[in-house]
């Protein structure tokens, strides 16, 4: 058995070291270049580039070379030497040298590609021919990354004792919050499996089962409206451990993300990560994912506009549900009038019915020094009240949100970031943390009824079912997310692990015993039979490899990625089924009416 097949070394590989050698390099002509009489050819693979020669003075070789075109496949043997001087190319590992052809052998001929390496394509275009965009030398250093970066998680989860388990893709609904896959079943006809969201509740049989430590990486399906960070398939690092608090599991965890870090980009990440409440963490950002590298911060203003006559402030600033707030921008008194109207028009995408503001020309002169529409309407103790709070300086400009929380919340947030990157004031660098303390349920005011927050399997922080259902709004949860630089990499929580609390949290969401039952009866039963406490956590393992290649979208890290509608350009998929499969299935297709 040879290891190296038909070539002797990666075209990448060979550098002055191979001077003199005689080697065989296959792979794809990246560049082909007649130089009167001699032709030169940049053959690629997945290591690098290598210029070849081809000289007439081999008459047979030239002949070939001559033929070959754009991602044309070769073998070529030949005799590794230096380029003359005035030749070399220092950005590539191989250009200090070149390979004179001797035998020289087309495997395959190639059309003419639909784009070139160097071209900006389309997205679409490249999805379509994904296996030639993943030709790209930045392409392959994703994938290749991304192997590392599992390597990684892998060896050190193995070391810590977790054991990689396999869960089922046909299962039924594990409830994650968004849509599920469903897939008919032919031996049940009517019947349907469900992919899984996440493999949350096997994850937790698995500890039932006495497996104390598990671990997987499993793709994930979810039919959700589909973002930059979001895609209908995913893969998380799974992870599940018996008898640890959550302290022990985040210390774990944060050891596994600053080992991984330390590896592969040798950054240093901080030990222990900082934490903050989810309470702060919306004060403070308006998000529960802040964006630590951003200087910029939310502050609360609506005492000071209780009872003014403005009344966009005025009534929030009462309003249990509204919020008042201030987002100071150092330096943003040289935004123009235009640049503010686009900020209003960007915030208004998440509800905002305005943006006021205030430029601050000298904070010395009191009112004087301010410039403002809405100034007004401002008391003087208003005034001096926010000069005190927000201590602007000179130059400086502050944005005011007001409205229902949520609303100020989303737009400022969004603003606070649109402003980091717009001014240039996003510091270099890594800042995670851990969100803790999440509110265990929300109320939906449309639907009328609880919501959790996290999946309904996630601990709450009470003494006794009792507690839970006496004020579900008030209880927080026992789960933990860990955000880096803006994104959620990863989320999970002690779960529950008696059958009476499993079952309150059923009926604090309006699931009746028989729909418990029907849907989660073998998690109850398990329940019954000896279920030590467990906890856990999923990392989105698309978004880490994402934010630690720089890319700005994980369909950059995953091969064959589907587009926002939830498609694949390149396949075809979701595409039509025979009329058989149907007829098997008992599915019948309406036609839109
Ligand atoms: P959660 O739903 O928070 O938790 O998911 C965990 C992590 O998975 C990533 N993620 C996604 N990545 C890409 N596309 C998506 N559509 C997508 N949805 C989620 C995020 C997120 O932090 N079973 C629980 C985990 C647990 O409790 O242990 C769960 O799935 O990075
Ligand atoms: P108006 O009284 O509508 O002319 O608004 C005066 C200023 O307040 C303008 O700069 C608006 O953009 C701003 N504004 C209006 N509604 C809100 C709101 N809900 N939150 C923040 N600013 C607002």
């Amino acid at each position: 058995m040879t290891t190296q097949g038909m070539r002797t070394h990666y075209c990448g590989e060979i550098n002055a070291a191979h001077i003199d050698q005689t080697v065989t390099v296959a792979g794809w002509v990246h560049r082909r270049r007649d130089h009167g009489g001699v032709i030169f050819i940049d053959l690629r693979d997945r290591e690098g580039l290598l210029q070849v020669v081809a000289d007439p003075d081999s008459a047979e070789v030239f002949r070939e070379a001559e033929r070959v075109r754009s991602e044309y496949v070769l073998v070529v043997r030949g005799k590794v030497r230096h380029r003359p001087p005035g030749t070399t190319n220092p950005k590539l590992a191989s250009g200090e040298v070149e390979l004179l052809a001797e035998r020289f052998e087309v495997l395959n001929a190639a059309e003419t590609p639909p784009f070139h390496h160097d071209e900006q394509a389309s997205e679409d275009l490249r999805l379509r021919y994904r296996f030639l965009d993943l030709r790209r030398e930045e392409m392959t250093q994703r994938l290749r990354l991304r192997h590392r970066v599992t390597q990684v998680l892998r060896n050190f989860l193995d070391a810590h004792g977790f054991v990689d388990i396999e869960t089922p893709m046909l299962t039924r609904t594990t409830p994650e919050g968004a849509r599920d896959y469903i897939v008919p079943s032919r031996t049940h006809p009517g019947k349907f499996f469900a992919l899984p969201q996440s493999p949350q509740l096997f994850k937790q049989l698995l500890m039932m089962s006495g497996l104390d430590r598990y671990y997987q990486v499993a793709r994930c399906f979810r039919d959700e409206d589909l973002r930059a960070d979001r895609q209908p398939e995913f893969t998380q690092l799974d992870i599940e451990t018996s008898f640890m608090t959550e302290d022990d599991i985040m210390s774990i965890m944060e050891a596994l993300i600053r080992e991984l870090f330390r590896k592969i980009l040798d950054v240093e990440l901080p030990d222990p990560l900082p934490r903050m409440t989810h309470s702060e963490a919306v004060e403070r950002f308006g998000i529960d994912r802040p964006d630590l590298r951003i200087p910029l911060e939310l502050v609360e203003v609506g005492d000071l506009m209780r009872g003014i006559e403005f009344k966009v402030f005025a009534e929030p600033a009462t309003d249990p549900d509204g919020r008042v707030a201030a987002l100071k921008l150092p330096g943003g008194g040289t935004l123009s009038r235009k640049e503010i109207d686009d900020y209003t028009a960007y915030v208004a995408r998440y509800g905002a019915r305005g943006l006021a503001y205030i430029k601050v020309n000298d904070p010395a002169k009191g009112r004087e020094g301010l410039q403002s529409p809405i100034l007004k309407f401002m008391p003087d103790a208003t005034v001096a009240g926010l000069m005190e709070r927000l201590a602007p300086a000179a130059g400086d400009l502050v944005f005011f949100g007001a409205d229902k929380r949520k609303v100020v919340n989303d737009s400022l947030a969004a603003l606070r970031v649109k402003l980091g990157h717009d001014r240039g004031l996003v510091a270099a660098g890594w800042r995670p943390l851990w969100v803790v303390d999440f509110p265990g349920f929300e109320w939906d005011p449309q639907e009328k009824r609880w919501a959790a927050l996290h999946h309904p399997f996630t601990a709450p922080k009470v003494a006794s079912p009792a507690d839970l259902e006496g004020d579900p709004g008030r209880a927080l949860s026992r789960a933990y997310d860990m955000v880096l630089n803006g994104t959620e990499i990863g989320g999970g929580s002690i779960r529950i692990h008696t059958e009476a609390m499993q079952s309150a949290v059923f009926r604090v969401l309006g699931l009746s015993a028989e729909e418990a039952e029907s849907k989660f009866g073998f998690l109850l039963r398990a329940m019954r039979y000896g279920c030590p406490p467990h906890g856990g956590i999923a990392f989105g393992l698309d978004r880490l490899v994402m934010l630690m290649c720089g890319a700005t979208s994980i369909r950059d890290v995953i091969a064959f990625p589907k587009t926002q509608t939830a498609s694949c350009l390149m396949t075809d998929a979701p595409g039509e089924v025979s009329p058989l499969q149907l007829k098997e299935t008992g599915i019948r297709v309406r036609t839109a009416e």
